[in-house]
């Protein structure tokens, strides 16, 4: 069987092992071309559902289907030889039973070749991950701020302010860690929750506005390279994308007024 599988693909079993030793470095990723660049120097892909928002200009990641993160998958499937390919289960694919969830896995692993599936959690949804790894399929865990949640949240909220809260979502990591998540992804923490959490759980935490006490860290690749007017505030910019498309349009628009633009079929064969 192993001449089958890619000896230099970062597994499941490698993430889980990171745990204590080596952060792990994650992104989400939309699509080919971006997953070829940036393949050689993370450990993550994942498309999120957060594709609903950055890529489709949705308000909130509710409206994102499994027929979209299918596709998107295969995208970034395409692009990846050496990261992990996690795909982001969508809102109403898995929450009605753990039959559907597993149904749902199924087809978004099949129809993708992506490695993992990811769920945003809660304490009634441990049941799910447990049922999902016990046949074979990798959960990685989602908990803290989900945006999913966002309608019964009544927006993208901080979470871990009070001690009830703070109870509650490490109750939440104990029980995914025990279901055999294989990493859980924390957004939105204060730093002393983050550190407790990765205290606490035997598997990595993933950070996302979580503070360096995590395991590793994740970001939604658009806003770290700055394609947006406003950056996140718990986002640090490595890029400015937007300032590089602005300034390569306007050239290219005025190539096309002033006539400087190639225009011959010889060019178009070169
Ligand atoms: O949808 C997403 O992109 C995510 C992360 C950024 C963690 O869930």
């Amino acid at each position: 069987m192993s001449i089958y599988l890619n000896n230099a693909r970062i597994t499941v079993p490698h993430i889980r092992q990171r745990k204590g030793h080596e952060k792990i470095v994650c992104l989400t990723a939309y699509s080919t071309p971006i997953a070829r660049l940036l393949d050689p120097l993370v450990d993550v892909l994942l498309v999120g559902d957060s594709v609903g928002m950055v890529v489709h200009g949705m308000p909130t990641t509710i409206g994102v289907t499994l027929e979209m993160m299918i596709m998107h998958g295969q995208a970034v499937v395409r692009g990846a030889t050496r990261a992990l390919v996690v795909v982001d289960l969508p809102f109403g694919s898995y929450e009605r039973s753990k039959e559907q969830a597993y149904d749902n896995a199924v087809r978004v692993m099949r129809e993708t070749g992506c490695h993992a599936v990811k769920l945003e959690v809660n304490e009634y949804m441990a049941e799910t991950v447990e049922f999902l790894v016990k046949r074979g399929v990798p959960v990685m865990g989602h908990i803290g701020l989900r945006p999913q949640s966002v309608n019964a949240d009544g927006g993208f909220k901080i979470k871990g302010r009070l001690k009830t809260e703070r109870e509650q979502i490490v109750k939440e990591a104990h029980q995914l860690a025990d279901a055999g998540a294989f990493a859980i992804v924390v957004e939105g923490v204060l730093e002393e929750l983050a550190r407790e959490i990765t205290l606490a759980v035997c598997v990595p935490t993933i950070g996302i506005g979580a503070s360096r006490t995590c395991d590793g860290q994740i970001l939604v690749v658009d806003d770290m390279l700055g394609l947006f007017e406003r950056t996140p505030k718990f986002v640090r910019s490595y890029g400015t994308l937007r300032e590089h498309i602005q300034h390569a349009v306007a050239l290219y628009a005025s190539d096309v007024k002033s006539g400087a633009f190639p225009t011959s079929a010889e060019c178009y064969q070169c």
